[in-house]
């Protein structure tokens, strides 16, 4: 155990009940990090996160808190320092997509989005910078569609150009306790996120846009992030890295 990369490190995965945040718990948990596996409503999804953590001989708590909610937020943080007396790595995973052509969205649509998105995003970077230890990491996760321009993904891609920003000036912020903020940008991922509304045909599609031919797995984007939270990536801060397997 002692000779894991992340021996000794506590990390908060926000959005870690299934998809991408869960291969990410479950990817830093064998590299030695105990881990709180975050949720807004599938406790069973984290509390199973959490038990195979533990199974294969790691340690996990599972916590609910809506990161749309400031005060979940703080809940979220006591919660994690209190169970394990410290926190060094944060990853912004919790997020939703919401693809309809600008005429169609409505308020409450927008404002969902930017809450869970952006203001999760940001106030759990708060939280972080007042209690993250030094040599600490935060990795938002951002997307592909900052940078292809896709129809129906304004406001999803706006609210990642959000992320991606937060992340650079955060960096700026926290480099002098050697903390690094980076984001990962994922390509699609075969998830319930990704999935939602498109046809095997659209999905067939989206995978022979990328270089190596296929849609990403949950582990491609865990991996990476795991890299990022290990001193190998110490000098690695304010990027956003995309991990798309060449899609574009
Ligand atoms: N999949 C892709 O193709 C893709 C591509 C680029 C970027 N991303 C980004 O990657 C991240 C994960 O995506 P995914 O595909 O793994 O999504 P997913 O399968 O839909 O999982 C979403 C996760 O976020 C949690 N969540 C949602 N709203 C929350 C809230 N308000 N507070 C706390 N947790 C909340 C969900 O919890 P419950 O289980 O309790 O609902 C779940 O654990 C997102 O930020 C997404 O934008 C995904």
């Amino acid at each position: 155990m002692g000779s894991k990369k992340l021996s000794g490190k506590v990390a908060l995965v926000t959005g870690s009940s299934r998809g991408i945040g869960r291969a990410i718990a479950e990817r830093l948990s064998r590299d030695g990090a105990a881990v709180a596996v975050n949720y807004i409503s599938n406790a069973s999804g984290a509390e199973e996160t959490a038990a195979e953590i533990k199974a294969a001989g790691g340690d996990a708590i599972a916590l609910q808190a809506d990161v749309s909610k400031l005060e979940d937020i703080q809940r979220l943080f006591d919660q994690t320092i209190e169970h394990y007396g410290r926190l060094d790595i944060l990853v912004n995973n919790a997020g939703i997509r919401i693809s309809k052509n600008v005429a169609d969205i409505n308020e409450a649509e927008y404002d969902r989005l930017f809450a869970i998105n952006v203001k999760g995003t940001f106030f759990a970077c708060q939280q972080a910078a007042r209690r993250l230890f030094d040599d600490g990491r935060i990795i938002n996760i951002s997307s592909a569609v900052t940078r292809m321009v896709l129809a129906a993904y304004s406001i999803y891609a706006a609210s990642k150009g959000a992320v991606d920003q937060i992340t650079r000036v955060l960096a700026k912020e926290l480099g002098g306790r050697h903390i690094t903020v980076n984001a990962v940008a994922p390509g699609p991922v075969d998830t319930e996120l990704f999935r939602d509304g498109k046809s095997d045909e659209q999905i067939q599609l989206m995978a022979q846009m990328a270089a190596l031919g296929r849609v990403g797995e949950v582990q491609d984007i865990a991996d990476a992030v795991a890299f990022l939270a290990s001193d190998d990536a110490r000098w690695i801060t304010g990027q956003c890295i995309h991990v798309n397997g060449g899609f574009t």
